[in-house]
């Protein structure tokens, strides 16, 4: 979509670029992510350019230029961390590494009245540092309007042309004020105002041109986001012009189908097919036991799916069909669309066969400007009800990826320096270290209370750290001594996925019952294939905070809520013990394999 007078956020490699596009837009004004190198010419409609930060030094090899000629635009520029130090060097003034290493909270002075940028900025605030170089002579027409202890040129400023620059991080929530210095900077840039109630109205048009006479079929996963598509893609072309279609895997939460047939019949949407797919999918999963073949073969399985129905259905290319995504902005950005974004994964929704269709003008993503919180804003704006908007986000393979297989238990070492009584878990699980995966152990603590104190807290974070056989530090929470573990082989099969989605359906309520769901990002329920009886299995509870699932802390739940939640877990038949996840990301992975 074309958004006339945006700010643009130019990506000079930091993780932080889309965090500040999306305090820009908290300003009520379009922002999107583009190349460092962007040219001006490409920039001259802009209403405003921030300068992102980034991880490299302005004088190593193969860091990050921008065009120098942005700053001749007229437009106002924000310079962040990199960005500023960029900006300083390309302007003349100078950089050099800094003396001492600033990482973490500073206290920022204002020389107050010197700018509009930090009206009603106190004269001192907190603000959030990362960075080695420094800025130490400023370019001519330049003054210094912030300083911290370590950083003399910590903000600075040419009023006249309305460029500045700050060496902390305002768009970080450590940064005291940093929205409202945010906000401050977009009051200064001439730019239109933008909220999801006006994306609405100008999406309709894009997309009838972008469809033209054609028709869209779609999979509709369950997930927030293909269901905001559909229902977005009905509303503006009509029913009889889109045809969804809804696998059902066998490995759904309890109810989702239900729940999601209900919300579309309400809307008046009646082109959902439901297709039970759940014992081709399970047949394919007998005795499969990797995590990786276990996704390999969710993914195709879908793909089969999905080709002989719309087969069947008469939904192909030829006959005028295109497809249609959920993608949002994040999978567009993570998958690497701008050059110094790290690839961090490749998006199921750019695989290279849709990439190829994508080149060939087939597939239509009407939420690939959208944030996950613009997203749920536009389903409800559109009608569905604000709890199924509001679920946490879900896995494309479902409980797949939470019902843990193996063969035969593992065994470990487990002595490790504690005096907490512990012992290993017969089973291994995914995590991350550096930029890589490990696939280890967990290990559990034991205490009499069974609710973590600060020293389980300490050790969920040394141990990982430190070991080189554990990436994951769990609590007990149903008995208060390591019980004889019992192992039993498991695979993926209906009566395993019928139990998890009890659990896991029990421990949804309670949370909603308590009140905490909101402020959890997910809460992935896991069942592992051992217990203290035969046959009998265990549960693991990992509730995370994050922003974006790239780093989570794992959550501090109330001692109530998990004691409730561990007694009916183990009224369930069949689960013998349960845990809470204590390992944050990294070293963990939100999700277990
Ligand atoms: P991890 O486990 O890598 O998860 O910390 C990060 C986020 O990605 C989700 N996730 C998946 N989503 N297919 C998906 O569609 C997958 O195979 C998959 N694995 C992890 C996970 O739920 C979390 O939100």
């Amino acid at each position: 979509m074309e958004h006339q007078k945006s700010i643009i956020v130019l990506d000079f490699g930091g993780q932080y670029a889309h965090l500040i596009a999306r305090r820009v837009r908290q300003c009520g004004v379009y922002s999107e992510i583009r190349d460092a190198e962007t040219s001006a010419k490409d920039l001259k409609n802009a209403a405003g350019i921030i300068l992102s930060g980034g991880p490299q030094s302005v004088y190593g090899d193969g860091s990050p230029q921008g065009d120098p000629e942005i700053f001749n635009l007229g437009i106002p520029v924000f310079g962040i961390c990199y960005g500023l130090q960029w900006m300083v060097h390309t302007l003349g003034g100078e950089v050099t590494a800094g003396k001492v290493k600033e990482y973490g909270r500073a206290k920022l002075r204002l020389s107050n009245g010197k700018s509009k940028v930090t009206a009603g900025l106190p004269d001192e605030m907190t603000v959030w540092m990362s960075h080695g170089d420094e800025v130490t002579g400023l370019p001519d027409g330049f003054e210094r309007i912030g300083t911290s202890d370590d950083c003399g040129n910590a903000f600075i400023a040419h009023t006249e042309n309305s460029v500045y620059g700050v060496q902390f991080h305002p768009e970080v929530v450590h940064t005291e004020h940093g929205q409202d210095l945010i906000a401050n900077f977009v009051g200064l840039c001439d730019a239109d105002p933008w909220d999801i109630g006006s994306y609405v109205e100008s999406i309709g048009d894009a997309i009838r041109k972008e469809v033209g006479d054609r028709k869209i079929f779609m999979m509709v996963s369950g997930g927030v986001d293909s269901t905001v598509a559909f229902v977005l893609l009905n509303k503006v072309l009509g029913t009889d012009r889109v045809q969804g279609l809804l696998v059902d895997t066998g490995m759904m939460r309890k109810d989702e189908v239900v729940l999601i047939g209900r919300a579309f019949e309400e809307l008046g949407i009646n082109n959902l097919r439901i297709e039970d797919a759940s014992q081709h999918f399970l047949k394919k999963l007998i005795e499969v036991y990797e995590p990786e073949d276990k996704r390999w073969i969710i993914g195709d399985a879908f793909l089969s799916v999905q080709k002989r129905i719309s087969a069947e259905m008469g939904l192909t290319m030829e006959d005028g069909w295109m497809l249609g995504q959920g993608t949002i902005y994040p999978d567009t950005i993570e998958t690497g669309e701008t050059k110094n974004a790290d690839k961090i994964k490749t998006h199921h929704n750019r695989i290279p066969e849709i990439q190829q269709m994508m080149e060939e003008g087939l597939v239509i993503e009407p939420l690939r400007d959208l944030y996950k919180d613009e997203v749920r804003a536009l389903g409800e704006e559109l009608g569905l009800p604000h709890d199924l908007v509001w679920r946490h986000p879900f896995p494309g393979p479902g409980l797949g990826v939470r019902i843990l297989c193996a063969q035969s238990p593992s065994k470990v070492d487990d002595s490790i320096d504690t005096r907490i009584a512990h012992a290993a878990l017969p089973v291994q699980s995914v995590g991350v270290q550096g930029d890589g995966r490990s696939y280890r152990h967990a290990i559990a603590l034991f205490n009499s209370d069974k609710y973590p104190n600060d020293e389980c807290w300490n050790l969920a974070t040394s141990i990982p750290n430190q070991s080189s056989t554990f990436n994951r530090v769990l609590m007990c929470t149903s008995h208060n001594s390591a019980p004889e573990f019992v192992f039993s082989p498991g695979y993926i099969t209906m009566e395993r996925a019928d139990l998890l989605r009890e659990a896991d359906a029990l421990v949804h309520r309670i949370m909603y019952d308590e009140g905490f769901y909101a402020d959890i990002w997910q809460f992935p329920v896991v069942l592992l294939p051992f217990g203290t009886s035969e046959g009998g299995q265990s549960i693991v509870l990992r509730p995370v905070e994050s922003q974006e699932a790239m780093t989570a802390n794992a959550a501090v739940i109330s001692q109530n809520a998990l004691k409730r939640m561990t007694q009916e877990l183990l009224s369930l038949n069949g689960i013998d013990m349960v845990f809470q996840d204590l390992t944050h990301k990294p070293p963990g992975t939100i999700e277990w394999e």
